[in-house]
């Protein structure tokens, strides 16, 4: 049984192996790489590395030869009409090569979402629906470390956490966690033609961070939420460029709006208890 990552020279990619290679021997795990000197570390651990780029439908077909199981891992591209040609590119290859079962990265709860990449996952979940392969839809969240990472030292200096989020809460999960239920999914049986939605079911709120950052690092840090223009003229002034600027006060504004609010227990049920939102802040500011 060889099951096929995609992506693998990613960061999700590499954590999914990481957990696959607890319980599936390394000759059955094959990686799909459009870089394959990147893929170095991973054909040390007796991982085949393959090459296969979205772009390029007839070297993905050969990255899935004889596989049993494909975990699709989309495509990182900021071009949405990009991604979704790279995204049928793969999904063709994967029915030509005669793939048993493939599993999508996408968007949690993306049917009911406006935001464009939400579309990008919808229209890949129905071009994989057309082929008939059974499939299972990992429709992720945004990933934890997307708000909790090293670039918050700047609030740690200031003593103030600046977001247009308002009271909006975040179902983020670390992507330590997405991976090993994506390597759950592809190890355990009767996952096929399933839809989860991997969202935290505790979600926290900018004020709770605020918070935690306080009690984990000893420096009063408190949230202060401020309007979409306020926050995409802090950010251009602190030194962003323009368009990520704006890209940033808008997934805060999505969130100040729900979009990172529903919940669910589909998560809980494949990995238990996503890691706290205490301990990531941990990880990211004690090591
Ligand atoms: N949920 C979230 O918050 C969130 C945030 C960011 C992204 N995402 C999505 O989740 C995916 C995985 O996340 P990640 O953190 O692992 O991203 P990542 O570290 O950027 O990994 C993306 C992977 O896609 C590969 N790739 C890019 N273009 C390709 C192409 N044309 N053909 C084949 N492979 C290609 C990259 O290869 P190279 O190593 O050669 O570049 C890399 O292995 C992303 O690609 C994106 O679609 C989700």
């Amino acid at each position: 049984m060889s099951i096929v990552v995609t992506g693998a020279t990613g960061i999700l990619g590499g954590l999914v192996i990481e957990h696959l290679l607890k319980n599936v021997p390394a000759n059955e795990i094959i990686a799909s790489v459009r870089n394959v000197e990147k893929a170095s570390n991973l054909a040390e651990l007796g991982v085949e590395v393959r090459y296969g780029d979205y772009l390029d439908m007839a070297s993905m077909k050969k990255s899935f030869e004889g596989a049993k199981k494909v975990l699709f891992i989309s495509s990182p591209d900021t071009d949405n009409t990009l991604r979704v040609r790279q995204h049928a590119n793969v999904v063709q290859a994967a029915r030509d090569a005669g793939v048993k079962h493939i599993a999508y990265t996408g968007y949690a709860f993306g049917e009911e979402s406006q935001v464009s990449l939400a579309h990008v996952h919808m229209a890949t979940e129905y071009a994989i629906r057309t082929t008939n392969i059974p499939y299972t839809f990992l429709r992720n969240s945004l990933y934890t470390e997307v708000f909790v990472n090293p670039g918050l030292n700047a609030a740690i200096e200031s003593g103030e956490l600046i977001t247009n989020t308002g009271n909006g809460v975040l179902n983020t999960v670390t992507r330590k966690d997405l991976a090993l239920a994506a390597a759950t999914v592809l190890t355990e049986e009767g996952h096929e033609n399933k839809s989860y939605n991997l969202v935290n079911p505790q979600p926290w709120s900018f004020n709770e961070l605020a918070q935690v950052i306080t009690e984990v690092t000893g420096k009063k840090v408190v949230h202060r939420s401020v309007t979409f223009d306020e926050m995409k003229e802090y950010l251009v002034k602190a030194g962003l460029p323009e368009p990520v600027a704006e890209f940033s006060a808008e997934i805060y504004q999505a969130v100040s709006e729900g979009e990172t609010s529903k919940t669910s227990e589909d998560l809980t049920k494949l990995i238990g208890t996503p890691t706290p939102l205490k301990e990531v802040v941990k990880q990211t500011f004690q090591g």
